[in-house]
C-alpha cells in the first residue's frame, strides 16, 4: 500500500520496444531499465535528462497508455496492471497529460468550451448547467475570459492554448498531472507565466506533478523532488535543494555545468558532456555513463553500480563518496 501521502509508487518500471533490425530481425531498445520512485501527494516530482533517456516513455507508463514490460505501478494503493475495469478507469482519470506542443494537443475542430465539455461528458452525469458552471470556473481559474469558450484553438497564442491544455488536464480534478516538456515550445516571457500557473494550481488543489523537462533552470523554479535519468535508469534522485546545492552523480553535474544560470551560482568542478547518450539497442557494459565519464575507473566499465542512499539522495555511482565534485 501507498503511505497516505504518497500518491504513485513505482517499482521496477522497465519498458522494452522491439524494433525492427535488417529484413527479419528484431531487436530490443530497453527505453526504461528497473526505474522504482515515489510520488509525493502536493509535490512536483521534475524528471530531467538527455533526449532519448527515456523521460516521456516513463510519461507513458504512468498515464497507463503503455503497458510496461515488467514492474508495478501503485496509483492511490492500486496496482495499476491488476484493477479491474471500473478501477482502471477511475485510475485513468486520477492521471492527466499534459504536452508539449499545445496546439498539436488540441483538437482544432473543437471550441474551448467543446474541448472542456467532452471529458465531463465521457466521465461525469453532469447536466449541461452544471457543466457550463464547472467550464466556467475552469476558465478563469487557468487565467483565461468567459469569451473566450467560443473560440478555436487557432485565435490563441502558444501561452493561451497551453492553458486551455493544462484546463483540459484539470478538469477533472486529477490527483496526478504530469507535464512532458509543457513551457519548452513557449517564448521565455511566457514560461514564467505558465510555471506560475502550475504552482497556482498545485497549491488550491493539491495536485502532483511528473514535470519532465530538460531546461535545469525551468526545474528549480518548480521542482521539490529531482530524478535525474541516463539511458532508460535512474543515476541521481533527491530533494532538489539538496541535488542542487551538491550533485554527487557526475552526469548530474555535467547537466548543471550546461546550465549558466546554475553555473554561476555554483564553485564546483564544471564536467563537459562530451560524446552522444549510447545506443538503448546495445547499452553498454557496467555504468551505462561510464564511457562519458571523466572519472571512470576499471570497475565501471563493468559492473553497473545500484542507487544507494549518500548523503541524503539516491545516486547510482562507484564514486558518489570518494569524488569531490
Ligand atoms: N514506440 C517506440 N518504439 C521503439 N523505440 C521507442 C519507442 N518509443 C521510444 N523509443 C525509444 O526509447 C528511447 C527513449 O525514448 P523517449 O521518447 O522516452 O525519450 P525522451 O527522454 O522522452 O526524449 P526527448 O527528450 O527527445 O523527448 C529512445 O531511444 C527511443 O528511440
Ligand atoms: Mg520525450
Amino acid at each position: 500500500m501507498n503511505a497516505p501521502d504518497t500518491v504513485l509508487v513505482a517499482e521496477g518500471l522497465t519498458k522494452h520496444y522491439s524494433v525492427r533490425q535488417g529484413f527479419f530481425g528484431h531487436s530490443l531498445v530497453s527505453a526504461l531499465n528497473q526505474v522504482s520512485f515515489s510520488l509525493t501527494r502536493g509535490k512536483t516530482l521534475a524528471v530531467v535528462g538527455e533526449s532519448g533517456c527515456g523521460k516521456s516513455t516513463l510519461a507513458r507508463q504512468i498515464t497507463m497508455v503503455e503497458e510496461p514490460t515488467s514492474g508495478t505501478l501503485l496509483i492511490n494503493g492500486h496496482n495499476a496492471a491488476t484493477a479491474n475495469r471500473a478501477t482502471r478507469a477511475m485510475l485513468r482519470r486520477c492521471v492527466q497529460m499534459v504536452f508539449q506542443h499545445p496546439f498539436a494537443s488540441l483538437n482544432p475542430r473543437k471550441t474551448v468550451y467543446a474541448t472542456l465539455a467532452e471529458p465531463l461528458i465521457i466521465n461525469t452525469d453532469f447536466d449541461q448547467a452544471t457543466r457550463l458552471a464547472r467550464i466556467t470556473e475552469m476558465i478563469a481559474t487557468v487565467g483565461l475570459r468567459p469569451e473566450h469558450m467560443r473560440r478555436y484553438p487557432h485565435m490563441f497564442s502558444g501561452g493561451q492554448q497551453q492553458r486551455i491544455a493544462i484546463a483540459r488536464a484539470m478538469i477533472l480534478e486529477p490527483q496526478i498531472v504530469v507535464a512532458d516538456e509543457p513551457v519548452s515550445a513557449l517564448d521565455v516571457s511566457i514560461q514564467a507565466q505558465i510555471l506560475n500557473l502550475f504552482m497556482d494550481l498545485q497549491d488550491r488543489f493539491g495536485i502532483s506533478y511528473v514535470f519532465i523537462s530538460h531546461d535545469l533552470s525551468v526545474v528549480e523554479h518548480i521542482a521539490h523532488d529531482v530524478m535525474v535519468m541516463y539511458l532508460g535508469g535512474i543515476v541521481e534522485f533527491g530533494d532538489k535543494s539538496t541535488l542542487f546545492a551538491r550533485a554527487r552523480h557526475p552526469y548530474t553535474r555535467a547537466l548543471m555545468s550546461a546550465t549558466p544560470a546554475i553555473r554561476s551560482s555554483e564553485r564546483r568542478i564544471q564536467i563537459r558532456l562530451e560524446g552522444e547518450l549510447p545506443s538503448p539497442l546495445n547499452p553498454p557494459a557496467g555504468c551505462t555513463f561510464h564511457q562519458r565519464c571523466p572519472y571512470a575507473i576499471e570497475r565501471c566499465r563493468h559492473e553497473a553500480p545500484v542507487l544507494r542512499e549518500v548523503d541524503n539522495r539516491q545516486v547510482a555511482c562507484h564514486r558518489a563518496e570518494e569524488l569531490e565534485i
